[in-house]
């Protein structure tokens, strides 16, 4: 497949296509100025992105809708160029809550559609007004949803996932892969005792001789394997440089250079929730 910056779709069974390159876009709400995020989505659209990956969760969500219909407004893209993926939130997991939360989005949106609407996490809690809902222990309050579904995955070449991988290829199945960076190191929620992916003397000396960056030549090597990934950055070089991996391509070497430092290290452990029923974590895949 030659992958090309305006055209770097995978077909999906339905039809559809999604592209392999997305805007991640959770950052810390508490942390990061109001408008970031409408400012990051325009920017990545003007550069070439079409495909961006956001939730309810994340608090920012009205900005990536305005931001999606101030670009179709100026005529730079029509609605149907995008890919927007939606979550649904742990709070709302009973079936009969998932199309007025569906709703909900759109209208936060202002959108008609979502391209993909996803399970967050598979992991319920309680449903209600409050997003962490907690008992008066501050404990999080659980719930009991029969979770027939999937999500999304960790990958990144800390954590390949070969086993993962070659299942949903044999039954041509489209992962999209999370922090394909290695995640933003905040330590609320990440294991940040894990060595930092982008600093990889591998990864950088490939890199040196492409003359492109770790993170580039992360994300490269995960959309020559048929991983989607969507790289959240809010910093308009970041946002740049994440799309210039188009222009250089990873010899097979150095594929199973990079598929040879896997090790098996899981970033978004969230360990605070490892005692719910269905923490997804423990079990091989
Ligand atoms: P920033 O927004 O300042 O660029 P995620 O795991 O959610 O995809 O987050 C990726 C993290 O990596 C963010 O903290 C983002 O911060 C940072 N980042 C994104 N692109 C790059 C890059 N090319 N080089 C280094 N760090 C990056």
């Amino acid at each position: 497949m030659n992958l090309t910056a305006e055209n770097h779709r995978v077909p999906l069974s339905d039809g559809n296509s999604i592209p392999l390159l997305g805007l991640g876009t959770y950052a810390d709400p508490q942390k990061t100025p109001k408008g970031s995020c409408l400012e990051s989505v325009k920017i990545a659209i003007d550069t070439g992105y079409r495909h961006i990956d956001g939730a309810f969760v994340y608090y920012n969500e009205h900005e990536v809708g305005q931001a999606i219909r101030e670009k179709i407004a100026e005529g730079k893209i029509k609605r149907e160029d995008i890919f927007y993926c939606g979550k649904l939130w742990n709070t709302c997991h009973p079936p009969e809550l998932v199309r007025p939360t569906l709703e909900k989005t759109l209208k936060i949106l202002q959108l008609d559609y979502v391209d993909l609407y996803i399970i967050e996490l598979p992991m319920a809690f309680k449903p209600g007004d409050a997003i962490y809902p907690k008992d008066e222990n501050g404990k999080i309050i659980y719930h009991d949803t029969d979770l027939c579904a999937t999500w999304e995955v960790e990958c990144h070449p800390y954590f390949t996932q070969p086993k993962l991988l070659e299942f949903c290829r044999q039954h041509n199945i489209v992962i999209v892969g999370y922090s394909p960076l290695g995640t933003s190191r905040d330590e609320t929620w990440v294991n940040v005792s894990s060595p930092p992916l982008l600093k990889d003397p591998v990864l950088n000396a490939i890199g040196k001789k492409y003359n492109k960056t770790a993170a580039q030549v992360a994300l490269r090597f995960s959309i020559q394997r048929g991983v989607v990934v969507i790289p959240k950055s809010f910093n308009p070089q970041r946002i740049r440089e994440n799309f210039q991996i188009f222009d250089f391509f990873l010899t097979e070497k150095e594929m199973k250079e990079i598929e040879a430092l896997n090790k098996n290290i899981r970033y978004v452990e969230l360990l605070m929730w490892r005692d719910h029923p269905e923490y997804p974590f423990s079990d091989e895949y």
